[in-house]
C-alpha cells in the first residue's frame, strides 16, 4: 500500500474530517505519543491520521472510506504487542480501539461475557470476579492490553496449561472487514458446528483480516481456592519429572507451571522493590499455581503433593504461599520482565515453542551458537514451560545496541534445527516476518496469502504485517 501523495492525502483527510467529529479524528501533532509506537522497541512513527471510533458502525464507515481511497489502516489496542503489529505505518491511518471499551453483558448461567474490543484485560478480570466468575486469560500486560489485542494476537500467558489460549476462551466475535462489512458472529454456544467457524479466522490474525469490535468470552467459575509455590531444582530433567508429577498428582488443579533458569533469577533479583523467595544458587525455579474448589481439601492436596516432592529428593527447596499477598509476590518475580529495559538494558526478545523435554538441550545449543558469534552475549531463559513455550532475552554486553540480525539468525537457526516455532504466543508482526518460512511451509504461506487476498483484496488492513 502506497502513501497517498500530498493532494490525495489532503483530500482524504478532508473526507475523514467531514465524516467524523473531532473526538474521532486527530492529525499532525494532535496524535498522541502512545499511538506512535508499541512495546516492540521500534522507533515511533506518526501516522497520517489517528481514528478513535466509538462504535462498530464508525469502524465500518472508516474502513469503507479508507478502502475507497486506498489508504492503509493499522488497528491498535493497548499497544503492548512485542512484534510491531500495532506500530503505525507512514501514510496509513492508525485506528485505535481506546474509546470502544466496556462490558455489555455477563451471563452467569451461560458462563459468557460480551465485551467491546477496546476493554482492558484487567477490567474484564475484575468485573467477572465481582460476579463470582473467572476470565482465565492472564498476562503481565493485563493493565494495558485489550481484549481485541488479545484476540488479534491469540495471546497465551500464564494459565494456558489449565484453560488454553485466547482461542479457547472466545465463543463469538463481531468484526469489520476491509470493505466496511460488519460480520456479527456473537455466538454464545460452546457447540456450534453450523458451517465455518468464522471467528477462528480473526483470532491470531494480528489485525490483517478484520477489525474485532466485540467479543463473547468464555468464563469459568471463580476458583474457591488458589495457592502458589516456588520450587527450586538443580537439573532440567527434574523439572520435567516435576511437570509430569504435577499433571498426574494435581490433575485439573494445575493452573500454571512457569520456569525460570538461574540466569533469569540473578538478573530479576536486581529489580527494585522485589521480594525474592530464594537467593541465587539453584539451577531452576518453578512457579506452580493451583486452582481448586475446596479450601480445606485442595490446600491439603497441594501441600502434600509438594511435601512428597521434597521428600523424594526432586525439589531442593520449596516455598508455599501462606497468603494471597505471598502468591502475588511470587507472580511479581515472574512479571518483573516488564522491568527488563531497566534491569537488563536494550535486548532482543524471543518467544519460542519447543517440545518440553528438549528445552534445556535447546538452551545449551542456543548459547553455544550465540557465543560463537558474539563473545560477550548475555541471554536469559524463562517462560511457560508447561505449555512448551520459552522466552529468551538476549543482549550484547559489548554493544549498547544488540546486533539484531545476527542474534535472530543464530537463535532461529537453532529453533529450526529443533523443529520449533518462532512464535508460540506473541505473533509475527513485522519483527519476525523475515523468519516465518522457518516455521511455516510454502503451502501454508500460500494458503494464508489466499485468505488475505479474499478478505482484503486491496491490501489495506495492516499491510506488511505477518505475511
Ligand atoms: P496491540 O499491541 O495494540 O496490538 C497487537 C496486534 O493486534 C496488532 O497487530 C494490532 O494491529 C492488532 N489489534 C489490536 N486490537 C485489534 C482489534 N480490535 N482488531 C483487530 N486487530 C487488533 N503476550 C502473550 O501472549 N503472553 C504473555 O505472557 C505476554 N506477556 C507480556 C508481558 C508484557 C510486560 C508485555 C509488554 C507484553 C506481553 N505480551 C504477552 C504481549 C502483549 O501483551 C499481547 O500480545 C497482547 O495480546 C496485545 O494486546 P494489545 O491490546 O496491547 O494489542
Ligand atoms: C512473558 C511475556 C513476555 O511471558 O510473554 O513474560
Ligand atoms: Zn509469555
Amino acid at each position: 500500500m502506497n502513501a497517498p501523495v500530498s493532494s490525495q492525502s489532503d483530500a482524504f483527510i478532508a473526507a475523514l474530517e467531514a465524516a467524523f467529529d473531532c473526538k474521532t479524528v486527530a492529525t499532525g501533532e494532535d496524535i498522541a505519543e502512545r499511538n506512535r509506537a508499541d512495546w516492540s522497541g521500534l522507533s515511533p512513527v506518526r501516522p497520517l491520521a489517528l481514528l478513535r471510533p466509538a462504535s462498530a458502525s464508525d469502524v465500518a464507515a472508516a474502513m469503507k472510506l479508507c478502502n475507497e481511497h486506498g489508504v492503509a489502516v493499522v488497528p491498535q489496542g493497548g499497544m503492548t504487542g512485542l512484534c510491531g503489529g500495532a506500530q503505525p505505518i507512514e501514510g496509513a491511518v492508525a485506528l485505535s480501539m481506546e474509546r470502544m471499551s466496556g462490558i455489555e453483558e455477563i451471563d452467569i448461567a451461560g458462563a459468557t461475557m460480551t465485551v467491546k474490543a477496546g476493554t482492558p484485560l484487567e477490567t474484564v478480570q475484575k468485573a467477572t470476579e465481582e460476579k463470582g466468575m473467572y476470565f482465565a486469560l492472564d498476562l503481565g500486560a493485563r493493565g494495558s492490553c485489550t481484549i481485541g489485542g488479545n484476540i488479534a494476537t491469540n495471546a497465551g500467558g500464564n494459565r494456558v496449561i489449565r484453560y488454553g489460549m485466547t482461542r479457547d476462551l472466545v465463543l463469538g466475535i463481531e468484526a469489520v472487514l476491509a470493505d466496511g462489512t460488519i460480520v456479527t458472529s456473537l455466538n454464545k454456544m460452546i457447540k456450534n458446528n453450523a458451517a465455518y467457524d468464522l471467528k477462528q479466522m480473526f483470532i491470531g490474525s494480528e489485525g490483517t483480516l478484520g477489525i474485532v469490535t466485540r467479543a463473547v468470552l468464555r468464563l469459568h467459575p471463580l476458583p474457591r481456592f488458589t495457592s502458589a509455590a516456588v520450587c527450586a531444582l538443580e537439573k532440567y530433567e527434574d523439572v520435567v519429572t516435576l511437570l509430569k508429577a504435577a499433571r498426574r498428582g494435581l490433575g485439573p488443579m494445575l493452573a500454571a507451571f512457569e520456569v525460570m533458569w538461574s540466569d533469569y533469577w540473578e538478573v530479576i533479583a536486581t529489580t527494585p522493590g522485589l521480594r525474592m523467595p530464594f537467593g541465587p544458587g539453584h539451577g531452576f525455579h518453578v512457579l506452580i499455581e493451583c486452582h481448586g474448589t475446596d479450601e480445606t481439601h485442595d490446600r491439603a492436596k497441594f501441600d502434600s503433593f509438594l511435601e512428597a516432592q521434597v521428600e523424594n529428593g526432586l525439589l531442593a527447596d520449596a516455598v508455599v504461599a501462606q497468603s494471597v499477598a505471598d502468591a502475588r509476590a511470587f507472580w511479581e518475580v515472574r512479571d518483573a520482565v516488564s522491568e527488563f529495559p531497566l534491569t537488563f538494558g536494550d535486548h532482543i526478545p524471543f518467544d519460542i515453542g519447543l517440545p518440553v523435554e528438549r528445552m534445556d538441550e535447546f538452551r545449551t545449543e542456543c548459547l553455544e551458537a550465540l557465543r560463537a558469534e558474539i563473545p560477550a552475549v548475555h541471554a536469559l531463559f524463562y517462560g511457560h514451560v508447561g505449555d512448551g513455550n520459552i522466552h529468551i532475552v538476549v543482549r550484547d554486553r559489548a554493544a549498547e545496541k544488540p546486533p539484531k540480525q545476527l542474534i535472530c539468525d543464530t537463535v532461529y537457526g537453532v529453533v529450526a534445527k529443533f523443529g520449533g516455532t518462532i512464535s508460540a504466543e506473541h505473533g509475527i508482526g513485522t519483527t519476525k516476518k523475515q523468519w516465518l518460512p522457518l516455521t511455516r511451509s510454502p503451502s501454508e504461506l500460500d494458503t494464508m496469502r489466499l485468505l488475505k487476498k479474499a478478505l482484503d483484496p486491496n491490501n489495506i488492513l495492516n499491510p506488511g504485517k505477518v505475511l
